[in-house]
Order: C-alpha cells, then sequence, then structure tokens
C-alpha cells in the first residue's frame, strides 16, 4: 500500500483540480485521501479482494445502514447450515473455522451482494479485513492462527495447525463485524463519494465514461515488476468473495517476470486511460520491482508513457528511492532483506 502521507504530499503540489484517478487503485488509498481532501476520485482493479476494499472505503454507507443490515443477515442466518466441503481444501476449512464461525462465513459469502450493493460491500470488506488472522492475539478475527496480511496455502497451514495442536476458536462473526463497524465509523467518511470499478486498467476509458476529458491527476502504483503474486496471496480471501477454494493458478497469473512484458502492459494502460485525461494533467508513479534500478524504472515509464498516451509527455520530477521495508512477502521470511526498489515520478501531459 501506499503511505497516506505520500498521496497527500502529490495532492499539495497539484496546482489542478479535476478528478483524481488510480487505474492499479489496490486497496484505495489515492481515491480515499482525494475525497478526504474534498477531490472527486475514482480508481479500478483488477483484484477483487482491492475493488471491494477500495470501493467500500470510497463510497461508504451509513452506520444505521450497516447496523440494519447486520441484524437482517443475523436473524436469516439462523439455522443456516454450509454446504459440507469436499477435496483438498475441505480439512483447511475444518481446521480453520469453528463449525458455528463456518457457517455464519459461508452465509455471508452466499447472500452479500458485495458488486451491486454499497451496504453488503461495506459489510463484505469488512469480512476481509476479520476473515484470517492471528486470533491467540485478537478477538477480531474468525479463524485458527493465521497471517492476517497473507492466506497461507491450505496444505502448509493444516500441517502446521497439526503440528502445533492448533484447533480453531469459536468466534461470533456477527458480534466482531459490529465491533469493526463500530471502530470504522469513528471517523467520519470523506463527504464526497468515489467510484471504484471492478476493471482493468487497459479498459479504463470504457469503463469510465462520464469521466472522459475530466482525469486531471493520475497518482498510481503499477504492479511491480517481478515481484507479488496478488492472487496466491489472497486466495481465502478471493473465495469469500465467490472464487473457487482453491490457491492454484491458471498458468498465466498475470504477474511481470519480463521487463520487455512489462513495458507493453504498461503502454496499454496508458493508453486504457488516454481518454479519460483532461487537456492537462500530471501523472504520479510510484513504480517498483526486484533490482530494478532508477534508470531502468524511468525508461520503462517515459517509453510507456510516450507510446500510450497520444500526447507530449515530459518528466517534472524525480522524487525519491527507497528500499522496500515490511512487505508482506517479507513478514514471513524472516530478517532477510529485501532487494525490492521503489522510485517515484512526476509527468506532465498536455
Ligand atoms: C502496487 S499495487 C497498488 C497499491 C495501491 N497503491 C494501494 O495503496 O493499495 C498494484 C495493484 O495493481 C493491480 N493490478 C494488476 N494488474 C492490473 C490491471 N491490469 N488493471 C488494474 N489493476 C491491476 C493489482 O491487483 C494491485 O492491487
Amino acid at each position: 500500500m501506499f503511505p497516506e502521507t505520500f498521496v497527500a504530499e502529490q495532492l499539495a503540489v497539484t496546482s489542478f483540480d479535476g478528478v483524481v484517478f488510480d487505474p492499479f487503485c489496490g486497496r484505495g488509498t489515492t481515491v480515499f485521501e482525494s475525497l478526504l481532501r474534498d477531490r472527486d476520485a475514482a480508481g479500478c482493479d483488477v483484484h477483487p479482494v482491492a475493488a471491494c476494499v477500495a470501493g467500500a472505503k470510497a463510497d461508504a454507507p451509513s452506520r444505521k445502514e450497516v447496523t440494519a443490515r447486520l441484524s437482517e443477515l443475523e436473524e436469516e442466518s439462523a439455522g443456516f447450515e454450509a454446504p459440507a466441503m469436499h477435496g483438498a481444501t475441505a480439512e483447511f476449512f475444518e481446521l480453520c473455522f469453528h463449525p458455528s464461525t463456518y457457517a455464519e462465513v459461508v452465509f455471508l459469502r452466499e447472500h452479500l451482494d458485495w458488486r451491486g450493493d454499497r451496504t453488503d460491500r461495506f459489510i463484505a470488506a469488512l469480512s476481509l479485513g476479520s476473515l484470517h488472522g492471528e486470533s491467540h492475539r485478537t478477538p477480531n478475527c474468525f479463524s485458527n492462527r493465521m497471517p492476517r496480511t497473507i492466506s497461507t496455502k491450505p496444505r502448509y497451514s493444516v500441517r502446521w495447525w497439526r503440528k502445533n495442536e492448533l484447533t480453531p476458536p469459536r468466534r461470533d462473526v456477527f458480534e466482531i463485524l459490529r465491533r469493526m463497524a463500530e471502530y470504522r465509523f469513528e471517523s467520519r467518511p470523506p463527504r464526497r463519494r468515489g467510484r471504484v470499478r471492478l476493471a482493468d486498467a487497459r479498459e479504463a476509458g470504457a469503463r469510465f465514461p462520464s469521466l472522459r476529458g475530466t482525469v486531471t491527476d493520475v497518482i498510481t502504483s503499477p504492479p511491480y515488476l517481478d515481484t507479488t503474486n496478488y492472487r496466491e496471496d489472497q486466495w481465502l480471501r478471493l473465495w469469500f468473495l465467490g472464487g473457487e477454494a482453491t490457491d492454484r493458478l491458471p498458468p498465466h497469473d498475470g504477474r511481470h517476470y519480463s521487463a520487455d512484458k512489462y513495458k507493453d502492459f504498461l503502454t496499454e494502460a496508458w493508453a486504457g486511460v488516454a481518454p479519460l485525461l483532461a487537456a492537462e494533467a500530471r501523472i504520479v508513479v510510484r513504480m517498483g520491482g526486484r533490482r530494478l534500478t532508477k534508470e531502468a524504472a524511468r525508461v520503462t515509464l517515459l517509453e510507456s508513457l510516450r507510446d500510450g498516451l497520444p500526447r507530449s509527455v515530459s518528466l517534472v520530477d524525480e522524487g525519491a528511492s527507497s528500499r522496500v521495508r515490511g512487505t508482506q512477502a517479507n513478514a514471513f521470511r524472516g530478517d532477510k532483506p529485501s532487494d525490492t526498489l521503489e522510485h517515484d515520478f512526476r509527468f506532465d501531459v498536455v
């Protein structure tokens, strides 16, 4: 995730006041921080977890709506029996969730319309935050002991739980969700509402027709070269949002290993964003990758922007470069230092 301060700093130095857009919005830091600063904002992401969480932050329901919907769901869920799991992951689910917690989780999975309804999306996003975590330290997660940031693989998790003789705690999902909702509503949601879509950056122009020609600031961070596999890391949350109960990936998982293919991908993404841009716009990019030098990042970005946008693009600023600290993957690899570098660039487009 971007630090909030990164977005705040970028917004503080722009003289534009059109729409802020993030074509790779992740958990929605750009969109949310922009809304908080009274700017119109929108974004998209291909990852359902990202689109759900960012969408919930950008377009929150009222506290009353959340409370009422939670009561309704809780009533309806009484007596619900989750269908038995079969196959390779059945053992995982038995050890991950207490039977009564599992029934509530499956009920929510089957009944929340997170794509179409703002209140359900908010409750789904809260559920994603509590779905798994360090249950020995917090009463606010549903699962047996697991990292909170990434979903560990089913076979590994089962082995580990068995070896450490860990059984899933009985957790009341609705009680936890009410607590988490109260916590969220301690701070006021932004006055403006943002738009987040589950969409590919390469189709941004087509997916946000009402924003054509209105975007003056793009603040974004594309998927990093040669690093995280966002789907594999989040397989359990993807299951909760309606995906299959598997961490197995299709042969091509969208990760970029080759610098050339990565550049082509970025070119297509900028071409997708092009119809949204106003006559004058600014594009801020934080780009990262394993052993990615600043020079290589600059060249890839400039070439992809110039190939993708039918406009004049100039590099106006280069920010700091830094080594990524505390990445999700690294948190589970002990103290090994990361070799992933991040670089910031700012471009003017006219
Ligand atoms: C480095 S992360 C962005 C993190 C974000 N700045 C935040 O604060 O959470 C890159 C994001 O790009 C998304 N992504 C990958 N390919 C995409 C595509 N073709 N279109 C849109 N989003 C994509 C990933 O799912 C991931 O959430």
